[in-house]
């Protein structure tokens, strides 16, 4: 499904601002995390609390983001509770958008799963958006909210183009990934970089180190949210086909993360808008 463009103003408010209120007392902030129905991310906040995310990127972090975006504009594709957009406020951005849907169920889910998965989130019961709020808060994080589908991505959305994008395991779960590759394209600024990271099938890419191969997922037993797992041959031939430079420079890659498929692992790819 698609979700409608946001209206102008979702952005999220700075900190203190009305939407997200103030920033969260010291001593209540383990109990509101503690309290959090689902968390996806784990992220240090302050006063030594961790967010419990079942998603810990901490040692993926440091080799597949440049060590600094001092002066950008920075957008995180798929931010869910917002690791990458921190990080890159962290990192010295001027401005770092966040961009999700607004909500879970506009997620591109295979209509042969669709149903159970639309089971699950209702009995999880978890607000979209609640988890990064919450994060943003204790933080008193300036990150930018923009709530829509990166389907319908455009530069007008951030007030105009943008110097860097993050797009981590996103396309994964997109039926048509090199749709959303060309809204990213076009929201960049000429020669500005996207960072690709995403997950990767080990066993094609040994198989077929050139030829460029993916996964289909949603005819596979068990697989409920994935369309495709590329090899690096094919997550580098979305890039180049959406208009993206290429073949992409490879920062890292890493070990699967907890929940991912068998053999699959991430990598960290930077390519360049024309
Ligand atoms: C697997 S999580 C990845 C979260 C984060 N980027 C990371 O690397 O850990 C996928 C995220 O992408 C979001 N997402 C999925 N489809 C999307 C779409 N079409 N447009 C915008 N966001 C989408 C989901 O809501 C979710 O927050």
């Amino acid at each position: 499904m698609r979700g409608r463009p946001p209206p102008p103003g979702t952005g999220c408010p700075a900190p203190g601002a009305a939407g997200y209120g103030p920033r969260v007392p010291e001593e209540t902030l383990a109990a509101a995390v503690a309290a959090h129905p689902g968390w996806y991310h784990t992220i240090e906040l302050p006063e030594g609390v961790t967010t419990p995310g079942f998603c810990d990127l901490r040692p993926f972090a440091g080799t597949a983001l440049p060590a600094s975006f001092g002066g950008k504009r920075v957008l995180d594709v798929g931010t869910f509770d917002g690791f990458w957009a921190f990080e890159a406020e962290k990192r010295g951005a001027a401005t770092v958008f966040a961009l999700d849907l607004e909500k879970g169920t506009d997620a591109d889910w295979p209509p042969n799963t669709a149903a159970e998965n639309l089971a699950a989130s209702e009995a999880q019961g978890l607000e979209w958006g609640s988890g990064f709020a919450l994060a943003h808060r204790a933080l008193g994080s300036g990150v930018q909210r923009v709530e829509g589908n990166v389907y319908d991505l455009t530069p007008d959305w951030l007030g105009g183009r943008v110097d860097t994008i993050v797009c981590s395991t996103v396309l994964q779960h997109l039926r048509d990934p090199i749709g959303a590759l060309e809204r990213i394209r076009e929201t960049l600024l000429p020669g500005g970089e996207l960072l690709l990271l995403d997950t990767y099938s080990v066993a094609m890419t040994r198989l077929h180190p050139r030829r460029p191969i993916a996964d289909f997922r949603p005819a596979m037993p068990g697989s409920k949210f994935t369309w495709w797992v590329p090899n690096l041959a094919a997550l580098r031939g979305w890039a180049t086909t959406a208009g993206f430079r290429g073949p992409g420079e490879e920062l890292t890659r890493h070990k699967p993360l907890r929940g991912a498929g068998a053999g699959d692992h991430l990598v960290s790819l930077r390519f360049l808008a024309p």
